[in-house]
C-alpha cells in the first residue's frame, strides 16, 4: 500500500457465523482496510446499522438472506462481495445498473477450488462423461454446493448429457469436490480439498480490492479479479 492511501472501509454481514467470524479477523489484519461493521442478528446488529460506514460488504449469510442484503447494499451505493451460495443471483443485475455498487459473487473463494474448475471445464472437451461428489460439513444449507453447481456450469458447454451431481454431508468435513471423467479405459479424478476456512482468505481479499473497479457491475466468479 502506498503511504497516504486511504483505506478500504469493510463491514461483514454474518459476521457471527463459521465465514463471517474468519472474515472479520482477515480484514482487521489485512494492510489497506479497516473493519468498520460487524452485522448478524445474533449480534442484534443490523446491515442497516452498519451500512453508512461501509464502502464494502462482505455478505457470508444464508441462501434466504443473501439477495436481499446485497440489494439493500445496492440501493445504498455500497458494494458488495457475496460468499453466501444457494440463492438467485439475477435480481441483482438490473439493481447494480442503477447503483454506484458493484457486486461480486463468487461460489468459491479458495485458489484452488477456482483451478479445479478450470481444470474440469478444460477436461470436460476430452471425456464423454463426468460425474461430480461434493462434501461439506452436516451444517451447510444448500445442496448441491454452489461450487459443484458452477463447476458443472462451466462444463456443460463442452459435454452432451447431464453432469449428475452427488451431495455427500457429514461432520468433520470443510469443503471438498471431486470431479470424475470416464472415457474409454481410463478415468480421471480432479478433487480440492479445503481443510480450514483460512483456505478462502486470500480470495475473499482479492475480491474486496477488486469489486471497486470492476469490468461490468456484476460479476460471478474469482477466476475474473485474479
Ligand atoms: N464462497 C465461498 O468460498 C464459501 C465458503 C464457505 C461457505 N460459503 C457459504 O457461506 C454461507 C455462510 O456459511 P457459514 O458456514 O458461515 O454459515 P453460518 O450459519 O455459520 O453463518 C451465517 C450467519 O449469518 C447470519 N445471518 C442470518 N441472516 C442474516 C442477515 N439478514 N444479515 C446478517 N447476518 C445474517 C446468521 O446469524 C449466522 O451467524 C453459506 O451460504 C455457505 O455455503 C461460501
Amino acid at each position: 500500500m502506498t503511504v497516504g492511501q486511504p483505506m478500504i472501509r469493510v463491514a461483514v454481514a454474518g459476521a457471527a457465523g463459521r465465514m463471517g467470524a474468519t472474515v472479520c479477523q482477515a480484514v482487521d489484519e489485512a494492510p489497506g482496510m479497516v473493519l468498520t461493521g460487524r452485522a448478524d442478528p445474533a449480534l442484534e446488529t443490523t446491515l442497516a446499522d452498519v451500512l453508512g460506514e461501509a464502502e464494502v460488504v462482505v455478505d457470508f449469510t444464508t441462501p434466504s438472506t443473501a439477495q436481499a442484503n446485497a440489494l439493500e447494499c445496492l440501493a445504498a451505493g455500497v458494494h458488495v462481495v457475496i460468499g453466501t451460495t444457494g440463492f438467485d443471483p439475477e435480481p441483482l443485475r438490473a439493481a447494480a445498473a442503477q447503483s454506484e455498487g458493484n457486486v461480486l459473487i463468487a461460489p468459491n473463494f479458495a485458489i484452488g477450488a477456482v483451478l479445479m474448475m478450470r481444470f474440469a471445464a478444460e477436461a470436460a472437451r476430452h471425456f464423454p462423461k463426468a460425474e461430480i461428489i461434493e462434501l461439506h460439513h452436516d451444517r451447510k444449507l444448500d445442496a448441491p454446493s454452489g461450487t459443484a453447481a458452477r463447476t458443472a456450469e462451466l462444463m456443460r458447454p463442452e459435454m452432451a448429457g447431464d453432469i449428475p451431481i452427488h451431495s455427500v454431508r457429514l461432520p468433520g468435513l470443510v469443503a471438498h469436490q471431486e470431479v470424475l471423467f470416464g472415457g474409454e479405459g481410463e478415468t480421471l479424478t480432479i478433487r480440492h480439498d479445503s481443510l480450514s476456512r483460512e483456505s478462502f482468505m486470500p480470495g475473499v481479499l482479492v475480491a474486496i480490492r477488486a469489486v471497486p473497479t470492476l469490468p461490468e457491475p456484476v460479476v460471478i466468479g474469482l477466476e475474473h479479479v485474479l
